[in-house]
């Protein structure tokens, strides 16, 4: 029987170069320019001003900054330039600021050809997990496009039912097969399963030091399942993809996460198309002649956090990877961080029975 989703249950919710990736020698040529201060990107309120032009980070320097390196290197300013663009990981991986996100989107022709398209206008990430039931199409997607599998940033998750140590081994098996790869770039836990996730991450370990996953993260977990999971982990996630949209910013998440090194990757960015409900974002989209989706998207970026906005839609596709010829002010983005009132359109990690 398919599991439940917690997407499901809010079905009725309205409805980011320089190349980046590894050479054949498997090191890492891309930097990309952060537009943020490194190591409060997440916290800082007003981060949209334009703002002096630092040089390119370098693997030295990101690493000085993780261990707490001094305030001329937190001040290091980036822009993005392109669909391509790169955060680098906190173990160097570069992982594309935007992504195409494929929930909801059909097993089989539909989701191959969202993929596809998505990749022929410049997309290089998406994202998928095992209870999407779509890795095959995203797979056979990814072929068919002609992309080279190694300039794709490809994300999976291990769903609830499979955590524990050796189910996620298999599982994370059965994702290779379905998308018939040897590789991901990012495997994640879904969602914190208590008692499990623990042992689920031990998992992870080994598939990311067998060279399987190229980094590895965790999802919808809060700071107290991080703190719990930190405890244990001898490799420590790169990255925590989370419900992250102007009425949800968990400032406290962000901070915890970007004192770590841990990049946010957003879900549900443009709150499934509610964004366009929102008078302050309806305000930006006439200024700048952009859609609201486009104006959130761009907030995240700005913000230092990672996107995946779905849609099956080439238009939308392409509308939404729109989003590198403007800039919003330090005054706007402050306008879009008070829009936050702590709401859900997806279930509390905190409270979940799936
Ligand atoms: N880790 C997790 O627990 C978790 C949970 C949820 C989602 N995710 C991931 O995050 C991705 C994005 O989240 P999401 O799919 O929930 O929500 P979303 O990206 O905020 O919104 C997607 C919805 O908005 C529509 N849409 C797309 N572009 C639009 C635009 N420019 N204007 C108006 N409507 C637009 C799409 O419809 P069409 O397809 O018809 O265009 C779809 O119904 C997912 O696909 C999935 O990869 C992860």
């Amino acid at each position: 029987m398919e599991p439940t989703h917690p997407d499901r249950l809010v079905e009725n919710a309205t409805a980011p170069s320089a190349g980046g990736f590894p050479g054949p020698d498997g090191k890492v040529r891309l930097r990309m320019r952060l537009p943020f201060r490194r190591g409060s990107s997440y916290l800082t309120p007003a981060l949209g001003a334009p703002l002096p032009r630092a040089s390119t980070p370098t693997s030295s320097n990101r690493s000085n900054q993780r261990m707490g390196a001094g305030k001329e290197q937190e001040n290091e300013i980036m822009d993005f330039r392109g669909i391509k663009d790169s955060v680098a990981l906190a173990n160097g991986i570069p992982m594309p600021w935007l992504g195409l996100g494929v929930f909801r989107a059909k097993e089989g022709e539909e989701v191959a050809q969202a993929v596809r398209y998505a990749l022929s206008i410049g997309y290089r990430s998406i994202d998928t997990a095992a209870v999407y039931g779509n890795e095959k199409g995203v797979g056979e997607g990814i072929r068919q496009s002609g992309v080279p599998r190694s300039e794709i940033f490809v994300t999976t998750k291990v769903w609830n039912k499979d955590q524990g140590y050796a189910s996620t081994l298999r599982a994370f098996e059965q994702s290779l097969e379905l998308l018939q790869f040897n590789y991901v770039d990012l495997y994640l836990v879904h969602w914190p399963v208590a008692a499990k996730f623990t042992q689920t991450w031990r998992a992870l370990e080994e598939i990311y030091r067998s060279g399987r996953a190229r980094a590895i993260g965790v999802s919808n977990f809060m700071e107290d399942h991080l703190t719990e999971l930190l405890s244990t982990a001898t490799v420590r996630p790169m990255v925590n993809q989370i419900e992250f949209h102007p009425r949800l910013i968990q400032p406290d998440l962000l901070r915890y996460c970007a004192d770590r090194d841990i990049q946010i990757e957003a879900w549900s960015p443009i709150m499934r198309g509610a964004v366009r409900d929102i008078p302050e974002i309806r305000t930006l989209s006439d200024r700048y002649g952009k859609t609201p989706a486009q104006i959130v998207l761009r907030w995240d970026l700005q913000r230092g956090v990672v996107t995946i906005p779905k849609s099956v839609h080439p238009e939308r596709i392409g509308e939404n990877a729109d989003i590198f010829d403007f800039e919003l002010s330090q005054d706007e983005m402050g306008i879009i961080n008070a829009l936050d009132t702590n709401e859900r359109l997806g279930p509390d990690p905190h409270n979940f029975d799936f």
